[in-house]
């Protein structure tokens, strides 16, 4: 059989498993004598619990304990005052006081044998509160704005400026000054977070739904001060991320906690209720955004003001402007980040954090200015199209946006667009085409992987990382695969658990960056094994020739310049003894960083089709291209764009979590009213790969594909809108009540 090269839309090696119900995800582990715990919430957003009667709640049949800020053994390594301020490292509620801070903040916690007995406690737990009123979030809220600290990335900078603005904005014969603002979104994968905690003496193991094993185990270790290698963190299969399973909240410590209180094993499982607060939401934001342009559509001027909410207890400041930095050619510019607090759950990465709601607005805003300008939104795009990173001065290691909006443009049909608002119409029904630009940084951590390559053709390959859906496994196995040019179906990988090499957390699109680079590498450093073997081998077919000279191809090493000269690897193994090559890496970047700026790119259109009577808005066509470096499987990759461009439609038309601004409490704390779309509200969507090689980027040559669809997809459906009905709508979710 012919070895699947890389690129081929191989099916998932996991993908029976999946579908048959073998994978077993956190929530199917089961445990001799594992008991359930259930929390319970906080009713009040800012205050402090007058006292909690538990004595009812532990009658219950079945229970095992409630566990309250009055009984909770106090975690060795916790300190309530130590700085969040990290997307990984922030503080969480763990019963060791009665400060409440939010609203379905867990306050209690029910163990019992079952999770119905469980549940059954949880609700017989009594509570009194001594209530403040609560700060409320964006827009109600009235705190003062202050400058946070830092970002989420190290790399971007809280305020940026460059050029002088107030001189380009003077000389502007364009210009344009909007507000944009965006809702507070609620993270809800379809796995809702599950820990089951074991202990033996002082070894845990937790089985969780983590975007992140190796962080959760750092963090879960200090908490209970153990050395790390002491803590044990396992996830098989995952159920989506989207940044929500990125840090670990209260939850997967609590489990541990709850599991040595009983001295059994726990399983701590959040109902859907539970995730409306303690596992992060993306900010509400309110960016303002001005942009001066010459008649001629030059860029002169461009600011990007953005405030976001962040809670009383954390400092996560959702970074809005940092994609304005880069994306096109500005000579003065600035960008601001001001956060307010509130009384909320900890904002949080949410797919493209930052990026998301600050692309709706930069995308809108431009889309604005073309009409002002008269000009095609493609054509302004292309007149301020940048070069180089101007906010770094420095080159990208690649950059095909033209051929997206060629591409794209081409299969969207957008030739059929004409120009003016209300122009395009299908008897009641109004028809808008809109585009937009899409980008994500490409980012890449440390991560290290073991390969084995045995006598009888068959590769181990071990790597620690977790997939959250993403096909991962799959990826990885194929880059160990095409290394030595041999079919996926002779690759086993261990991953999923901290045994394994250690591996970044599955965030910021960055899994097949990290890991795949190390897998490349420790597949290098076999291979390298292998040729040294080979030419100091008198038996061999390629022996005294130079390492360089040497590649490999379907399992066979032979000369460049002489292909017949070779041998299969397995017959060069078998000949010398039999062994097994193996090699570690550990793979991280060099200098790129600091001399390239490295993003994937892509051109976004959406048609939509509003019902001029009753303003229903359905979103007709869909078409994408992306330009994302090589595409390690065709078909994963396909779906990690269409997930995020079907996210681009929820957060255009549907999201928002609604605060009532007395309480702070959610109003839509489910899934019957936080609107999600179905099958129903999305058209075919047609994304592609527009080619492209960097081999700058990473030894993988691959850029993060895993959150760009969403970039683009909110203001391509926002300004198909307008184009639709000639209004602009610059308050999201767009609802048929804000164009009627
Ligand atoms: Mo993603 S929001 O960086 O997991």
């Amino acid at each position: 059989m012919e070895p699947k090269l890389i690129g081929d839309p191989i099916d998932r090696i996991d993908g029976k498993q999946k579908v048959t119900g073998g994978a077993r995800y956190s929530a199917d582990i089961k445990q001799p004598e594992m008991a359930y715990a259930v929390l319970v919430m906080s009713t009040i957003a800012n205050g402090t619990i007058r006292d909690i009667d538990t004595a009812s709640a532990e009658k219950m049949p079945g229970v095992l304990a409630i566990m309250t800020h009055k009984n909770t053994p106090k975690l060795p390594g916790y300190d309530a005052n130590k700085p969040g301020a990290t997307a990984l490292g922030r503080v969480l509620h763990l019963l060791h006081d009665n400060q409440v801070d939010y609203s379905n903040q867990p306050i209690a916690m029910a163990i019992a044998d079952s999770f119905e007995h469980a549940v059954d406690a949880a609700n017989h737990v009594r509570v009194t509160y001594q209530p403040k009123t609560p700060a409320p979030g964006l827009p109600t809220s009235k705190a003062e704005p202050f400058r946070p600290q830092k970002l989420p990335r190290p790399d971007d900078p809280v305020d940026t400026q460059r050029g002088d603005l107030t001189k380009a904005m003077a000389s502007a014969e364009v210009s344009l000054k909007q507000t944009y603002t965006t809702p507070t979104q609620i993270h809800n994968a379809l796995e809702p977070h599950t820990s089951v905690a074991v202990w033996e003496g002082k070894q845990l193991t937790i089985y969780q739904a983590t975007q992140g094993i190796f962080p959760s185990r750092e963090r879960i270790a200090e908490y209970f001060a153990l050395p790390p290698e002491n803590v044990r963190v396992i996830a098989q299969f995952v159920g989506g991320g989207f940044g929500s399973k990125g840090p670990v909240w209260a939850d997967g410590v609590l489990a541990a906690m709850a599991a040595q209180y009983v001295k059994r094993p726990v399983k701590l499982e959040l109902r859907r209720s539970d995730m409306f607060g303690m596992v992060g939401s993306r900010s509400a934001t309110t960016q303002q955004l001005e942009i001066g342009a010459s008649r001629s559509g030059d860029f002169l001027g461009m600011a990007h003001r953005s405030l976001n909410q962040t809670s009383v207890f954390d400092d996560f400041s959702e970074p809005a402007g940092i994609l304005t930095r880069v994306l096109y050619k500005c000579p003065s510019q600035e960008v601001t980040h001001r956060s307010i607090r509130a009384n909320i759950g900890a904002t949080s990465p949410m797919r493209a954090p930052g990026e998301a709601p600050g692309m709706f607005a930069l995308e809108s805003a431009i889309d604005e200015l073309a009409y002002q300008l008269n000009m095609d939104p493609i054509a302004l795009r292309l007149k301020n199209y940048a070069e180089t990173d101007q906010q770094k001065e420095l080159p990208f290691s690649s950059k095909s946006l033209r051929e997206c909006y060629q591409q794209g443009a081409e299969r969207f049909g957008w030739s059929k667009r004409t120009a003016a608002p209300r122009s395009m119409r299908d008897g009641n029904i109004l028809i808008g085409m809109g585009m937009a630009t899409a980008t994500y940084p490409t980012i890449r951590d440390e991560a290290s992987a073991k390969i084995k390559f045995n006598a009888d053709g068959t590769v181990l390959l071990s790597i620690g990382t977790q997939d959250i859906g993403t096909g991962s496994y799959t990826a990885m196995t194929q880059l160990a695969a095409n290394a030595f040019g041999i079919s996926t179906d002779l690759v086993t990988l261990r991953a999923g658990d901290t045994r394994q090499p250690k591996t970044p957390v599955s965030g910021g699109s960055r899994t097949t960056a990290s890991a795949g680079s190390a897998v490349v590498q420790a597949a290098e450093a076999v291979i390298l094994k292998a040729k040294q073997l080979a030419l100091n081998d008198l038996k061999s077919p390629l022996k005294g020739q130079k390492e360089s000279d040497m590649v490999v191809e379907k399992g066979r090493l032979f000369l460049k310049s002489d292909p017949k000269k070779g041998e299969l690897l397995t017959t060069l193994l078998k000949r010398n003894g039999g062994n097994a090559l193996e090699a570690s890496t550990s793979s991280k970047s060099g200098d790129e960083k600091e001399k390239y700026s490295m993003y994937a790119h892509g051109a976004q259109f959406a048609e939509v089709r509003i019902d001029e009577a009753l303003g229903e808005i359905r979103v007709s066509k869909l078409t994408g291209a992306y330009a994302a470096g090589r595409i390690v499987n065709a078909k994963t990759a396909h779906s990690q764009l269409v997930g995020g461009i079907v996210w681009g439609v929820s957060m255009a038309l549907l999201e928002h979590a609604i605060h009532d601004p007395r309480t702070n409490r959610i109003m839509n704390a489910n899934l019957a009213e936080y609107h999600v779309p179905v099958n129903a509200d999305i058209p075919d969507i047609d994304a592609f790969f527009v080619d492209e090689k960097d081999e700058i980027v990473n030894p993988a040559g691959v850029k993060g594909i895993g959150e760009i669809g969403i970039t683009g997809s909110v203001a391509a459906i926002a300004n198909a809108i307008y184009h639709a009905t000639g209004k602009r709508i610059r308050e999201l979710p767009i609802t048929p009540d804000k164009i009627m």
